[in-house]
């Protein structure tokens, strides 16, 4: 419970920076504690602190032995290489989910979705040590393919994953693991054979706030590519 008010609090005091944008003399003495400039210009020089977003928020399960699996949410995830596929997540020593990754070496990157966004938040307010997780968010802990920790059926894109390194931060590990294998729900594929996440409601985490994957604006390398030739026009440009 300690740890999740430091949480909170971590979150909250972003937030009330956030709300105050421009601070008149007042309000810049009372957050002088916080480090906060105002400069000529009405930017804001802030203490160094976490403002890279928005983030993935993945369920993160694992297990260790015999024991009911657990699931964490985490935000501090990232792809760190593309061939070998890597990926790293960082967890507090304090979460009952550190040891068991620990131990066991291993663990599942599960995406969520809208449907998901509820029993994410319950597995990132909520620790393992007090209550079954998958029980009360009424997910379906399924067998992975390449590693002991089970899958979230319920999740459109499973990612399983085998820690080689763990780089001690500060407050967080960082656990760096290898993909060994990704599992995908079969019923997101379209007719063609393409996979259709982007059309499944995926969440994405911004500044202590969850929002559903928005508006497409363009796609890899739109900023270069050639316009196709509008043929209607070029049709009527012949006449
Ligand atoms: C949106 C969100 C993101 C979180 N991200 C992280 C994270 O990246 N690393 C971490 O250690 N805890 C993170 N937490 C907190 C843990 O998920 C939380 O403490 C959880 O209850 C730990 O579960 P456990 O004790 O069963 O391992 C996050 C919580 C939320 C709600």
């Amino acid at each position: 419970m300690l740890e999740q008010n430091s949480e909170n609090k971590e979150i909250k005091g972003n937030t009330d920076m956030a709300n105050n944008k421009f601070l008149n003399k007042k309000d810049l003495a009372k957050n002088k504690e916080k480090n906060v400039e105002k400069t000529s210009d009405e930017r804001l020089y802030w203490r160094a602190g976490n403002m890279l977003y928005p983030l993935p928020v993945v369920m993160v399960s694992a297990v260790r032995g015999d024991e009911k699996p657990n699931i964490i949410t985490v935000a501090w995830a990232g792809t760190v290489c593309s061939d070998p596929a890597y990926v790293s997540i960082s967890v507090r020593k304090e979460r009952f989910s550190y040891d068991i990754i620990k131990e066991s070496k291993e663990f599942v990157i599960n995406l969520v979705t809208k449907e998901l966004v509820r029993a994410t938040d319950f597995c990132g307010v909520r620790s393992g040590r007090d209550v079954d997780k998958f029980k009360e968010m009424h997910l379906t802990a399924i067998e992975s393919k390449y590693v002991k920790a089970p899958s979230i059926k319920e999740s459109p894109v499973n990612i399983e994953c085998k820690v080689e390194k763990i780089i001690p931060l500060g407050t967080h590990d960082m656990f760096i693991a290898k993909v060994l294998g990704v599992t995908v729900d079969g019923k997101r594929m379209d007719e063609k054979g393409r996979f259709e996440l982007n059309k499944s409601g995926l969440v994405t985490y911004s500044h202590g706030e969850y929002f559903e994957l928005g508006k497409k604006l363009g796609k890899f390398g739109f900023s270069v590519s050639k316009k196709k030739p509008n043929r209607k026009k070029q049709k009527g440009s012949k006449k």
